[in-house]
């Protein structure tokens, strides 16, 4: 019985001390080389792939929209390019035939605008573009995702609903 005793007190002494040991003499998780992922820095996407330097082209305001023009020619191809912007940015809420009745839209209240017969109301194009990006019912973040590149386009395909082109390949 004895016997049984001194070799469990043995027992917890050594694993004691092999803790002890362990707790003086490492291994440390500090000096262990690690790899600190939050400091490294970012590799910037390849430019445009991320809506980045669109925030520089903010909307025009009412009194600068009168006195643009628009910047792409009217041709059938420019109007296929704005159906396609089209349905990047904006078929979600006014729908596949401009009408107001998007995926997104048809929740909304009051419902997106039937552009069929709202655009032809906006009497120059370039109050067209502002009112497409900052318009009532529009969030504030458009202008932020409808590039500067982009909208001219989008007014063209707009001024030729309701003509519903549809997207080339
Ligand atoms: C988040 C949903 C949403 C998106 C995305 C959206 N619209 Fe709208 N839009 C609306 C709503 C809602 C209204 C109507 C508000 C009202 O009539 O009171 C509206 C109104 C309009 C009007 C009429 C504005 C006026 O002053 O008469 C135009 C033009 C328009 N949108 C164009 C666009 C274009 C172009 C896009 C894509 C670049 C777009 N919208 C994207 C929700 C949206």
């Amino acid at each position: 019985m004895k016997t049984i005793l001194w070799l469990f007190l043995a027992g917890i002494s050594a694993v004691t001390a092999l803790f002890i040991y362990i707790f003086a003499a490492g291994p440390h998780l500090r000096v262990q080389p690690n790899i600190r992922s939050f400091d490294a820095a970012m590799p910037l996407p390849p430019p445009d792939s991320v809506p980045l330097e669109r925030t520089r082209a903010p909307a025009p305001s009412a009194a600068e929209a009168t006195a643009l023009t628009n910047a792409v020619a009217d041709t059938p191809e420019n109007r296929r390019r704005g159906r396609v912007y089209y349905e990047y940015y904006c078929l979600a809420c006014h729908g596949e035939a401009a009408g107001g009745a998007g995926p997104v839209g048809r929740s909304y209240v009051p419902a997106p605008a039937d552009l069929r017969t709202a655009v032809p109301a906006i009497p120059t194009d370039g109050d067209l573009l502002r009112r497409m990006l900052t318009g009532v019912g529009h969030e504030p973040a458009l202008p932020n995702i409808v590039p500067a590149a982009h909208r001219w386009y989008l007014v063209r395909y707009l001024r030729a609903l309701p003509v519903a082109e549809r997207t080339p390949p």
